[in-house]
């Protein structure tokens, strides 16, 4: 694999240091034992994340505004930045999603060679802000819209808050009984999931709290057929990141 320019903003040197120290083969044994779910505490290097921290904190007068609120009654609250915002403002985020020893291991742990999202997918990478009262997502899948399995990569940037990422295992799987499970994803923290595997959901916030995650996305495959890819637009209209953005987002970038 090799070292392409666009990993070269954020050095990927320790971050690879790092990960050589993982012992990848428990982690995927994990992983495949939770039906393609795990969590990692303590996963990106403290110069790793002071660099993601910095490059957003410093950014932050010019990404706050840029945050994008959504209300579904019933379902969802929260602020969403999408990827596009990100690539104009905050470019240590696109470098972070890029880095290819970021993908190596997630390919270790997947256990198959992943795919970067087109240019066309606002939700590639995002930051969901929960900084309201009640704000939360309820249960769902991250249902992949591609032709092949869609994997969702968050990481814990700040995390001032109750929230916890609720989530059940094996969920539709009818031979077995489903595995409840908890987490709150502090900085640093990467969670590895199967989109269409892990039924979760994000419980509410309390007045006064903040929670920020990043959320990256992988493919298998990056066939989509054109009608799944307007509902998928729509969604991501709808539930995060508005119609301007989606729509006008690629040209605007
Ligand atoms: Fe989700």
């Amino acid at each position: 694999m090799t070292q392409t320019a666009a990993a070269a903003p954020l050095a990927t040197d320790p971050l690879r240091d790092h990960l050589a120290g993982i012992d990848l083969a428990a982690l995927r044994e994990t992983f495949v034992a939770q039906g393609e779910f795990v969590a990692v505490p303590d996963f990106l290097p403290a110069a790793e994340l002071d660099a993601l921290l910095d490059a957003r904190l410093g950014e932050l007068p010019a990404l706050e505004p840029r945050v994008h609120r959504n209300f579904i009654p019933g379902h969802k609250k929260g602020g969403s930045v999408s990827r596009y915002e990100l690539d104009a403002h905050a470019p240590a985020f696109p470098a972070f999603y890029r880095s290819q020893a970021l993908l190596a291991f997630l390919q270790h742990l997947a256990g198959r060679p992943l795919l970067h999202c087109p240019p066309d997918d606002p939700h590639t990478y995002a930051l969901y802000y929960y900084t309201e009262a009640g704000d939360h997502i309820g249960w769902h899948y991250d249902t992949s819209y591609y032709k092949g399995e869609r994997y969702t990569v968050l990481l814990g940037l700040e995390d001032h808050s109750s929230c916890k990422l609720e989530y059940e295992l094996f969920h539709d799987d009818a031979t077995r009984a489903a595995v409840p499970g908890a987490v709150s994803i502090t900085p640093g923290m990467l969670v590895v999931f199967n989109g269409d595997k892990l039924w979760h959901r994000v419980t509410p916030s309390a007045a006064g709290e903040r929670r920020v995650v990043l959320t990256l996305e992988y493919l298998t495959s990056l066939g989509m057929h054109p009608l799944r890819r307007f509902v998928s637009n729509m969604k991501d209209a709808i539930a995060y990141f508005g119609f301007r953005q989606v729509f006008s987002g690629p040209r605007r970038s």
